[in-house]
């Protein structure tokens, strides 16, 4: 077994420490599993195992019940992806506005510098297509727009 520098295990332990913060301010929630993982993604850009880890001994779940939620919703990730995100809908809405047409243009705009995830819904649809980066929500997209909000990134 390979011994972890002290660096490191400070590093491992401010970790498990914020999780044990963030677990601890949604504890006396209804359901406090979903808020918990969207706080621990928004706080390290993942939920890794070892927060699934904690996460599960602090609600009294099993790993894998806390893994099943982790993989099954789309915006929760077990590692960390550092590049820009882009999230393109492609629900019935924006797929009627056109959409689907746009995919291969913004995939090559974004190549493997930026990550292109698919969504479904942002409630603009009557506005569609539309994309979310971080927070900010973008409509009325077509092709040029959205190849150059993807460069942007
Ligand atoms: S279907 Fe795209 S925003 Fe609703």
């Amino acid at each position: 077994m390979e011994r972890q520098s002290e660096p490191a295990i400070r590093i491992v332990v401010d970790l498990q420490r914020k999780v044990l913060e963030i677990i601890a301010v949604r504890l006396g929630e209804e359901a406090p599993l979903l808020p918990i993982l969207h706080d621990v993604q928004a706080a390290f850009g993942c939920v890794d195992e070892a927060a699934q880890t904690t996460i599960a001994d602090a609600l009294n779940l099993s790993r894998a019940e806390v893994h099943g939620v982790v993989s099954f919703y789309h915006d929760f990730t077990s590692s960390a992806d550092l590049r820009p995100a882009l999230h393109l809908c492609r629900a019935e809405a924006c797929q009627a506005r056109g959409v689907e047409r746009m995919v291969a243009a913004a995939e090559a705009a974004a190549g493997q510098r930026v990550e292109l995830k698919t969504t479904y819904c942002l409630g603009l649809c009557s506005v569609g297509p539309a994309a979310r980066v971080g927070d900010g929500l973008h409509a009325r997209l077509d092709e040029t727009g959205l190849v150059k909000l993807v460069q942007s990134l």
